[in-house]
Parts: C-alpha cells; structure tokens; sequence
C-alpha cells in the first residue's frame, strides 16, 4: 500500500479545485441527453474501463433514460517508442459477448489516447452493432501523434484540459484521491510514495 507521511501531505497534494461537483454535475446531465438522443430508445450496453471511470460511471447511467445494461472491463496498455502500435492487456474483462449491442464505452481521461484506442480497436473486433465513445477529460496536447494520425477521438467529451495531472472524482494518484468529490489539480511538490 502507498504510504502517505502525513495527512498534512496527503491535503497539500490537492493543488486547486479545476472542475466543481456542480460543473460535473450539469456536464453528466448534458452528456446523459446527448446519449439518449443518440439511441432513441435502443437499449446499449454502458462499459466502463477500470478503475477510474467507476464514478462516472455511476452518475452516468443515473443521467441517461434509454433501457442500458453495464460492463466493467480492467486495461494496461505497453508501449515502447519505436513500435507504431501498443499491446493492450485486458486484466479484467467483460463478461458479456457485446456481439450485436449498441456500446457506450464511458472512460475518465484521454490522455495520450493509446489505452482508449487499443481498446476500441479490440472490441470493434467483436462485433458490436456500434460504438460510441465517452470521456469525461480530454488532453488534447497530450494525445500521442500516431493515435491522433488515425482520427481517434471520442463522442462525446465533458471537458477539455490542459497538461495538467488531475485527481478525484475516480481519477487516482497512486491510488488515492478518486473519493474526492470534485477534480482537482495535483501538487506534485507533496509525493504520495
Ligand atoms: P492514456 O495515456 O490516454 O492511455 O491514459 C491512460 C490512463 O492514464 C488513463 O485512463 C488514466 O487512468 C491515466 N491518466 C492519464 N492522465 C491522468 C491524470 O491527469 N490523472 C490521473 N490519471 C491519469
Ligand atoms: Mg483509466
């Protein structure tokens, strides 16, 4: 378990507030209308990539009205700089064959965009009926050329940030902050080690 030295520490690594509870609150609802014009009744299968979409995730579905059934997937990406694509290692995966369904893919961040796009390559590869993608937090400036090169990008996207590390609202450091009820910029002057 990561250490943190004090609680003193632990409070000085939240920077500043970014992004209200209320401002996300009114983004989900936007974002939940949006989803239900898109499918107009359909019913859609919500999957969201762990851990960090899990609190998305759950004001999500409570924002949208269309019938939706929910999947929880785990993914790492491995890149190294010389090879054009990544591997994508699943180590939680669905349990429903998405063969036929209408996917919403619910993320928290893209960042360099590598872990979204591998992906949604992979289950494009099993025959959904469509796919549409979610994010919360884009950065932009952050995305790695070869996936901006292939015209990857989502859906639908809350907010744009800028290259800053940001914590809360399921997003970690080190696996702390995701309770946090808002998105806060990270002072990485206080290491949680
Ligand atoms: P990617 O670079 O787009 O593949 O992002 C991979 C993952 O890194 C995201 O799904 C997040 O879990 C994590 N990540 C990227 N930027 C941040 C951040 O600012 N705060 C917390 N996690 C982040
Ligand atoms: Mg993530």
């Amino acid at each position: 378990m990561p250490e943190i030295k004090s609680i003193k520490d632990y409070r000085n690594g939240i920077k500043r507030v970014l992004i209200s509870e209320e401002e996300i609150a009114a983004a989900v609802q936007k974002a939940g209308k949006q989803i239900d014009s898109i499918y107009d009744g359909s019913p859609i299968l919500l999957v969201s990539i762990l851990k960090g979409a899990f609190v998305f995730m759950a004001d999500i579905i409570r924002a949208v009205s269309v019938p939706c059934e929910i999947g929880f997937m785990c993914a790492k990406s491995y890149y190294s700089g010389t090879v054009s694509a990544g591997t994508v290692k699943i180590t939680m995966d669905l349990e429903q064959d998405i063969s036929g369904y209408h996917v919403v893919i619910i993320e928290d961040i893209i960042d360099t965009g590598r872990t979204l796009y591998d992906v949604v390559n992979l289950l494009k590869t099993r025959n959904p009926r469509s796919m549409h993608v979610v994010t919360l937090l884009d950065k932009p400036s952050r995305r790695d050329p070869r996936v901006e090169a292939s015209g990857f990008k989502a859906d639908i996207s809350l907010f744009t940030i800028e290259d800053l590390f940001v914590i809360g609202y399921g997003l970690d450091c080190a696996e702390y902050y995701r309770n946090l009820p808002y998105i806060a910029e990270y002072s990485p002057e206080t290491e949680v080690e």
